[in-house]
């Protein structure tokens, strides 16, 4: 079968570890060329320095401006369009409402909403009128959850942006959709579970497909989400969850 992404330039964010990287890595894979950003450069740098599609290894903090503004000159300088862009970083304190300070909120926001938005708008210039968005909303984004508020709001407001990314930029060939993992076997959620193969166990159960996300099972539907595959797939939320909201 013919590769995905051939020759196509991506952005990913959140690319050192977890699903970003599980996508970074399935779309080299592909064929594509990645500028890859993350605030953890030195492990970035190990999975990536030796690969000759990789083109640009970039260290930032998503929830600064000027930060996202780097990955756009990255791309300039290339004088190339892009494909699809990615922004994959997001994560929140696990908290109870009375104990969330302003801080927490704001990160929690910015982490998130502001990434996912910011690193869009900021590559929008550079891409194709064949092109597509793919966000990181969550399964948390769509039920309520206990201690953790702000993250599931801010998981809303991500799966909102997809949707009105989709009728802004319809006419200037750019697709928009969404991606709402479940549990998925990754440094954060091991943090979640804190080690405790009780809890563990329980969320196991509790999936319908018997086991818990693999990364590369996300970086399959964002593969999906970024390529023609999805031509007529725009303004969706894809629910990769294994069954976890519907058992
Ligand atoms: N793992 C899950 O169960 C799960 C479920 C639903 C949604 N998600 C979402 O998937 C995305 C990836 O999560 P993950 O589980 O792979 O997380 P992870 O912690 O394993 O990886 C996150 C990556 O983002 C980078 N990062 C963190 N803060 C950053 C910042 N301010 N600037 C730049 N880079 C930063 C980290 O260095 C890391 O490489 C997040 O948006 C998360 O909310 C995860």
């Amino acid at each position: 079968m013919s590769k995905r992404l051939e020759h196509e330039l991506c952005v990913v964010t959140g690319a050192a570890n977890g699903i970003g990287r599980a996508i970074a890595e399935r779309f080299l894979l592909e064929g594509a060329d990645l500028i890859v950003a993350d605030f953890d450069v030195d492990t970035a740098k190990k999975v990536y320095e030796n690969n000759s599609q990789v083109v640009d290894i970039i260290k930032i903090d998503a929830t600064k401006i000027e930060d996202l503004e780097k990955i756009a000159a990255s791309v300039e300088k290339t004088g190339r369009k892009l494909k699809a862009v990615l922004p994959i970083v997001g994560n929140g304190p696990q908290n109870p409402i009375e104990a969330i300070t302003p801080e927490e909120y704001h990160l929690t926001m910015n982490l998130n909403v502001f990434s996912s938005f910011f690193t869009v708008q900021k590559l929008l210039p550079y891409m194709s009128n064949n092109s597509a968005i793919v966000l990181i909303s969550s399964i948390a984004g769509f039920q309520g959850g206990k201690d953790a508020i702000i993250y599931n709001a801010a998981k809303a407001a991500i799966r909102s942006m997809a949707r009105s990314f989709t009728g802004e930029l319809a006419e200037r060939g750019i697709r928009a959709n969404a991606i709402s993992p479940g549990p998925t076997e990754t440094k954060a959620f091991t943090e979640f579970v804190k080690g405790d193969e009780e809890i563990r166990n329980s969320i196991v159960s509790q999936l319908p497909v018997g086991h818990i996300g693999q990364p590369s099972e996300i970086a399959s539907v964002a593969l999906f989400l970024a390529s023609d595959e999805s031509s007529y797939v725009t303004g969706a939320e894809i629910i990769t969850d294994g069954g976890f909201t519907n058992r």
